[in-house]
């Protein structure tokens, strides 16, 4: 690795019981980003919140608020979103007919934008928008739900985007949603991931800052003395 990765912990899989607390944790952990899941019920087979929440959530975090739509008509909400003080804002490939137009819309917000493809969409449907994308989400599981079982295809995606963006020479992330944790984020480091976004490995654990902290370390160069 010549460039260190970003972690972002999804929200879903916390305790929204005390949504401050979780709030304060990731603010003094070491990860980078908070990740937001947004779902309609309509693009996935399940509800999560909308930007009335979103709005709370900024007001708590103090680090980029990464919003992943997963919703149908997403254009319609960008500056809504935005508004709520979201700093990236993923939309899906599958829910945008116009993705270009939908990409420029995010960018004249001010905001970061990225594309997300589900599991069975091949990287190579990007290769005439990447110059356009700040980020690639790569699903590695079905959206619409935390805790499930990690998908091994999205590995050679990574790997193929990761030469997409060598061949563009864009600055585009490639950031991996899934089932990620400690027992393959080296797998998706080296294939080429930059952000982990991570949700039950991290806040089922005991200790979700020290979880963090390791997923954060994973490809660091051990100093010999
Ligand atoms: C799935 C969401 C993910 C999810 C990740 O639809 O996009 O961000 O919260 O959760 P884990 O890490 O538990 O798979
Ligand atoms: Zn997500």
């Amino acid at each position: 690795m010549t460039h260190k990765h970003l972690v972002a912990p999804s929200v879903l899989a916390a305790d929204f019981r005390n949504l401050q607390a979780v709030f304060d944790l990731v603010n003094r952990s070491e990860a980078d980003w908070f990740h937001v899941d947004i779902m309609d019920g309509r693009f996935v087979p399940n509800i999560s919140f909308g930007m009335f929440i979103v709005d709370f959530m900024k007001k708590m975090a103090q680090k980029p608020l990464d919003v992943h739509l997963m919703i149908v008509e997403p254009e319609k909400y960008i500056s809504e979103f935005r508004k709520a003080g979201a700093d990236v804002i993923t939309v899906h490939y599958e829910a945008c007919p116009h993705l270009h137009r939908t990409l420029q819309q995010i960018k004249e917000t001010g905001a970061r934008a990225g594309v997300a493809l589900n599991p069975h969409t091949p990287v190579h449907l990007l290769e005439d928008i990447l110059e356009q994308a700040d980020q690639v989400l790569v699903m590695s599981v079905n959206p619409g739900f935390g805790g499930q079982k990690f998908i091994y295809q999205s590995i050679p995606k990574i790997r193929k985007l990761r030469e997409m963006i060598t061949v563009q020479n864009t600055n585009t992330l490639i950031e991996v949603d899934g089932g990620v944790g400690l027992q393959n984020a080296e797998q998706l480091l080296q294939a080429g991931a930059d952000v982990l976004v991570a949700g039950s490995s991290i806040f089922k654990a005991e200790d979700p800052v020290q979880v963090i902290s390791k997923l954060k370390e994973i490809g660091k160069p051990v100093l010999m003395v």
